[in-house]
Protein backbone atom coordinates (compact mmCIF):
# COMPACT_ATOMS: atom_id res chain seq x y z
CA UNK A 1 0.00 0.00 0.00
CA UNK A 2 1.37 3.36 -1.08
CA UNK A 3 0.40 6.39 0.93
CA UNK A 4 0.28 10.16 -0.05
CA UNK A 5 3.07 11.75 1.20
CA UNK A 6 3.25 15.45 1.55
CA UNK A 7 6.70 16.86 2.84
CA UNK A 8 6.84 20.56 4.19
CA UNK A 9 10.55 22.04 5.13
CA UNK A 10 11.45 24.12 8.02
CA UNK A 11 14.76 26.27 6.42
CA UNK A 12 14.94 27.50 10.56
CA UNK A 13 15.75 24.25 11.79
CA UNK A 14 16.17 21.84 8.60
CA UNK A 15 13.31 19.76 9.77
CA UNK A 16 10.84 17.77 7.83
CA UNK A 17 7.30 17.61 8.74
CA UNK A 18 4.98 15.41 6.70
CA UNK A 19 1.43 14.40 5.81
CA UNK A 20 0.72 10.90 5.37
CA UNK A 21 -2.81 9.71 4.21
CA UNK A 22 -4.69 6.70 2.91
CA UNK A 23 -5.67 7.89 -0.60
CA UNK A 24 -8.68 5.50 -0.10
CA UNK A 25 -10.63 6.84 2.99
CA UNK A 26 -8.20 10.42 3.02
CA UNK A 27 -7.43 9.47 6.83
CA UNK A 28 -4.41 10.86 7.94
CA UNK A 29 -1.54 11.35 10.26
CA UNK A 30 0.88 14.52 10.80
CA UNK A 31 4.57 13.64 11.41
CA UNK A 32 6.96 16.05 13.52
CA UNK A 33 4.98 19.29 13.40
CA UNK A 34 7.27 22.44 13.88
CA UNK A 35 6.02 25.85 16.04
CA UNK A 36 8.02 28.49 14.67
CA UNK A 37 10.27 29.84 17.07
CA UNK A 38 12.01 32.76 16.90
CA UNK A 39 15.17 32.43 19.18
CA UNK A 40 15.80 36.73 19.52
CA UNK A 41 12.92 37.33 20.08
CA UNK A 42 11.26 34.39 22.10
CA UNK A 43 8.06 34.97 20.01
CA UNK A 44 6.49 31.85 19.07
CA UNK A 45 4.19 31.48 15.59
CA UNK A 46 2.59 29.13 13.82
CA UNK A 47 3.35 29.68 10.21
CA UNK A 48 5.21 26.10 9.61
CA UNK A 49 1.76 24.72 10.71
CA UNK A 50 -0.30 26.53 9.10
CA UNK A 51 1.02 25.51 5.72
CA UNK A 52 0.26 21.13 7.35
CA UNK A 53 -3.23 22.72 7.92
CA UNK A 54 -3.58 24.21 4.42
CA UNK A 55 -2.87 21.43 2.62
CA UNK A 56 -5.14 18.90 5.23
CA UNK A 57 -7.96 21.30 3.85
CA UNK A 58 -7.10 21.60 0.34
CA UNK A 59 -7.37 17.78 0.62
CA UNK A 60 -10.33 17.29 2.76
CA UNK A 61 -8.37 14.56 4.93
CA UNK A 62 -9.35 13.04 8.38
CA UNK A 63 -6.38 14.03 10.85
CA UNK A 64 -6.35 10.79 13.23
CA UNK A 65 -3.02 10.83 14.38
CA UNK A 66 -0.26 13.17 15.05
CA UNK A 67 3.15 11.21 15.42
CA UNK A 68 6.43 12.82 16.61
CA UNK A 69 9.18 10.39 16.00
CA UNK A 70 11.37 11.47 19.26
CA UNK A 71 10.89 14.27 21.45
CA UNK A 72 13.52 16.73 19.28
CA UNK A 73 16.25 18.58 20.87
CA UNK A 74 16.57 21.14 17.57
CA UNK A 75 12.86 22.36 17.20
CA UNK A 76 9.90 22.82 19.40
CA UNK A 77 6.87 20.54 18.41
CA UNK A 78 3.67 22.11 17.35
CA UNK A 79 1.18 19.28 18.52
CA UNK A 80 -0.90 20.76 20.90
CA UNK A 81 -1.74 23.90 18.43
CA UNK A 82 -2.99 21.15 15.90
CA UNK A 83 -4.58 18.99 19.08
CA UNK A 84 -6.77 22.28 19.75
CA UNK A 85 -7.80 21.60 15.77
CA UNK A 86 -7.87 17.59 16.05
CA UNK A 87 -9.10 16.95 19.12
CA UNK A 88 -10.54 13.61 17.56
CA UNK A 89 -6.60 13.25 17.05
CA UNK A 90 -4.27 10.97 19.19
CA UNK A 91 -0.98 12.08 20.06
CA UNK A 92 1.63 9.26 20.12
CA UNK A 93 5.54 8.96 20.42
CA UNK A 94 7.54 5.87 21.74
CA UNK A 95 7.56 4.85 25.01
CA UNK A 96 11.28 5.40 25.99
CA UNK A 97 9.92 9.00 26.56
CA UNK A 98 9.60 8.27 29.83
CA UNK A 99 13.01 7.46 30.15
CA UNK A 100 14.44 10.68 28.33
CA UNK A 101 11.97 12.64 30.66
CA UNK A 102 13.49 10.94 34.23
CA UNK A 103 16.60 11.77 32.59
CA UNK A 104 15.97 15.61 31.50
CA UNK A 105 13.56 16.02 34.94
CA UNK A 106 16.68 17.20 36.80
CA UNK A 107 18.22 19.45 34.15
CA UNK A 108 15.25 21.49 33.82
CA UNK A 109 14.41 21.47 37.26
CA UNK A 110 10.93 19.82 36.81
CA UNK A 111 8.89 19.87 39.84
CA UNK A 112 5.99 16.96 40.36
CA UNK A 113 3.66 18.85 38.04
CA UNK A 114 5.64 17.30 35.16
CA UNK A 115 4.79 14.05 34.64
CA UNK A 116 7.79 11.49 33.50
CA UNK A 117 5.68 8.63 32.79
CA UNK A 118 4.80 9.47 29.45
CA UNK A 119 1.16 10.42 30.35
CA UNK A 120 1.04 13.50 28.46
CA UNK A 121 0.98 11.45 25.00
CA UNK A 122 -2.53 9.80 24.14
CA UNK A 123 -0.11 6.77 22.90
CA UNK A 124 3.05 5.43 23.90
CA UNK A 125 4.25 3.05 21.13
CA UNK A 126 6.37 -0.07 21.74
CA UNK A 127 8.02 -1.80 18.99
CA UNK A 128 6.29 -4.16 16.93
CA UNK A 129 3.18 -2.03 17.84
CA UNK A 130 0.10 -1.70 14.96
CA UNK A 131 -2.59 0.41 14.14
CA UNK A 132 -4.59 1.74 10.86
CA UNK A 133 -4.57 4.75 8.98
CA UNK A 134 -7.46 4.14 7.18
CA UNK A 135 -6.79 0.99 5.10
CA UNK A 136 -2.94 1.18 5.55
CA UNK A 137 -1.02 -0.48 8.22
CA UNK A 138 1.59 1.46 10.58
CA UNK A 139 4.29 -0.82 12.02
CA UNK A 140 5.86 1.06 14.65
CA UNK A 141 9.90 0.29 15.17
CA UNK A 142 11.65 1.03 17.79
CA UNK A 143 14.90 3.25 16.52
CA UNK A 144 17.19 3.61 19.68
CA UNK A 145 20.37 5.23 18.88
CA UNK A 146 20.07 8.74 18.99
CA UNK A 147 17.51 8.87 21.60
CA UNK A 148 15.91 6.16 23.97
CA UNK A 149 12.38 7.43 22.70
CA UNK A 150 12.66 7.17 19.13
CA UNK A 151 11.00 5.15 16.85
CA UNK A 152 10.28 5.05 13.09
CA UNK A 153 6.77 4.37 11.57
CA UNK A 154 6.43 2.16 8.30
CA UNK A 155 3.30 3.10 6.96
CA UNK A 156 2.70 1.17 3.74
CA UNK A 157 5.62 1.25 1.58
CA UNK A 158 6.94 4.29 3.30
CA UNK A 159 9.31 4.54 6.37
CA UNK A 160 9.26 8.01 8.54
CA UNK A 161 13.28 6.79 10.41
CA UNK A 162 13.10 10.35 12.55
CA UNK A 163 16.15 10.50 13.64
CA UNK A 164 18.27 7.73 12.41
CA UNK A 165 19.44 7.64 8.99
CA UNK A 166 19.87 11.36 6.85
CA UNK A 167 19.96 11.81 3.62
CA UNK A 168 22.53 9.47 2.53
CA UNK A 169 25.21 12.25 2.00
CA UNK A 170 24.31 13.60 5.09
CA UNK A 171 24.71 10.16 7.06
CA UNK A 172 23.69 9.02 10.16
CA UNK A 173 22.21 11.04 13.31
CA UNK A 174 24.28 12.24 16.43
CA UNK A 175 24.79 9.20 19.67
CA UNK A 176 26.05 11.88 21.96
CA UNK A 177 22.84 12.35 24.17
CA UNK A 178 21.69 10.97 27.03
CA UNK A 179 20.66 7.47 26.42
CA UNK A 180 22.08 7.42 23.24
CA UNK A 181 24.48 4.80 21.71
CA UNK A 182 26.84 4.32 18.00
CA UNK A 183 26.42 1.17 18.24
CA UNK A 184 22.79 0.99 19.45
CA UNK A 185 21.97 3.22 16.48
CA UNK A 186 24.33 0.70 14.09
CA UNK A 187 21.87 -2.16 14.98
CA UNK A 188 18.57 0.48 14.22
CA UNK A 189 20.11 1.10 11.04
CA UNK A 190 20.63 -2.79 10.54
CA UNK A 191 17.27 -3.42 11.12
CA UNK A 192 16.00 -0.77 8.39
CA UNK A 193 18.25 -2.26 5.69
CA UNK A 194 16.53 -5.29 5.77
CA UNK A 195 13.12 -3.59 4.39
CA UNK A 196 12.68 -3.84 0.80
CA UNK A 197 15.13 -1.78 -1.11
CA UNK A 198 12.09 -0.05 -2.94
CA UNK A 199 10.90 1.15 0.91
CA UNK A 200 10.36 5.08 0.47
CA UNK A 201 12.41 6.51 3.49
CA UNK A 202 11.71 10.13 4.64
CA UNK A 203 13.96 11.87 6.91
CA UNK A 204 13.33 13.76 9.81
CA UNK A 205 15.74 16.59 8.42
CA UNK A 206 17.83 17.75 6.18
CA UNK A 207 20.56 21.35 5.97
CA UNK A 208 21.40 21.05 2.00
CA UNK A 209 24.54 19.95 2.71
CA UNK A 210 27.51 21.06 -0.11
CA UNK A 211 24.79 23.40 -1.62
CA UNK A 212 22.58 21.00 -2.87
CA UNK A 213 18.92 21.66 -2.75
CA UNK A 214 17.24 20.40 0.16
CA UNK A 215 15.95 17.06 0.07
CA UNK A 216 13.68 14.41 2.39
CA UNK A 217 13.04 11.35 0.49
CA UNK A 218 15.40 8.56 -0.59
CA UNK A 219 15.03 4.11 -0.26
CA UNK A 220 16.64 2.18 1.80
CA UNK A 221 18.39 0.60 -1.07
CA UNK A 222 20.04 4.23 -1.90
CA UNK A 223 20.90 4.15 1.69
CA UNK A 224 22.88 0.45 1.34
CA UNK A 225 24.41 1.69 -1.53
CA UNK A 226 25.49 5.35 -0.75
CA UNK A 227 24.95 6.21 3.16
CA UNK A 228 28.41 8.18 4.17
CA UNK A 229 28.50 6.57 7.33
CA UNK A 230 27.02 3.31 6.97
CA UNK A 231 26.78 1.42 3.72
CA UNK A 232 25.47 -2.41 3.80
CA UNK A 233 28.76 -3.54 4.27
CA UNK A 234 30.14 -1.31 7.25
CA UNK A 235 30.96 -2.83 10.15
CA UNK A 236 29.52 -2.16 13.92
CA UNK A 237 33.33 -1.53 15.02
CA UNK A 238 33.59 0.82 11.66
CA UNK A 239 30.63 2.54 12.35
CA UNK A 240 30.75 3.19 16.16
CA UNK A 241 34.18 4.89 15.48
CA UNK A 242 33.21 7.30 13.20
CA UNK A 243 30.34 8.21 14.44
CA UNK A 244 31.58 8.85 18.13
CA UNK A 245 34.86 10.60 16.37
CA UNK A 246 32.41 13.27 14.94
CA UNK A 247 29.89 13.66 17.65
CA UNK A 248 33.07 14.83 19.47
CA UNK A 249 33.01 18.05 17.17
CA UNK A 250 29.25 18.99 17.22
CA UNK A 251 28.39 21.51 19.45
CA UNK A 252 25.02 21.57 21.00
CA UNK A 253 21.95 22.23 18.70
CA UNK A 254 21.12 26.07 19.08
CA UNK A 255 17.70 25.23 20.86
CA UNK A 256 17.94 22.09 22.91
CA UNK A 257 17.17 23.71 26.65
CA UNK A 258 14.31 25.74 24.77
CA UNK A 259 13.14 22.63 22.69
CA UNK A 260 13.71 19.93 25.03
CA UNK A 261 11.51 21.60 27.91
CA UNK A 262 8.92 21.96 26.22
CA UNK A 263 8.90 18.84 24.01
CA UNK A 264 9.18 16.71 27.01
CA UNK A 265 5.63 17.65 27.95
CA UNK A 266 4.36 17.13 24.74
CA UNK A 267 4.68 20.18 23.57
CA UNK A 268 2.43 22.06 25.91
CA UNK A 269 4.50 25.16 27.30
CA UNK A 270 4.98 26.06 30.64
CA UNK A 271 2.09 27.60 33.01
CA UNK A 272 1.86 31.24 33.12
CA UNK A 273 3.43 32.85 35.61
CA UNK A 274 1.61 34.84 37.99
CA UNK A 275 2.14 38.47 35.80
CA UNK A 276 0.75 35.74 32.43
CA UNK A 277 4.07 35.75 31.03
CA UNK A 278 5.24 31.94 30.20
CA UNK A 279 9.02 31.42 30.97
CA UNK A 280 11.54 28.83 29.91
CA UNK A 281 14.11 28.04 32.08
CA UNK A 282 17.81 27.99 31.07
CA UNK A 283 19.87 25.66 33.40
CA UNK A 284 22.74 26.97 33.40
CA UNK A 285 26.00 24.15 33.58
CA UNK A 286 23.98 21.21 33.11
CA UNK A 287 24.24 20.41 29.21
FE1 LIG B 1 16.76 14.51 17.18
Amino acid sequence: MRPDVAPFHDPATGTWSYVVSDPATRVAAIIDPVLDFDAKSARTTHASTQKLLDHVQANALDVRWLLETHAHADHLSDAQWLLERFPGATLGIGSGIAQTQKSFAPVFGFGADVAVDGSQFGRLFDSGDRFALGEIEVDVIAAPGHTADCVAYRIGDALFCGDTLFMPDAGTARTDFPNADAATLYRTIQAFYALPDDTRVFVCHDYGPNGRAVAGETTIGAQKRENVHLRAETSEAEYVALRQARDATLPMPALILQSLQVNLRGGVLPSPSDNGVRYLRIPLDRI
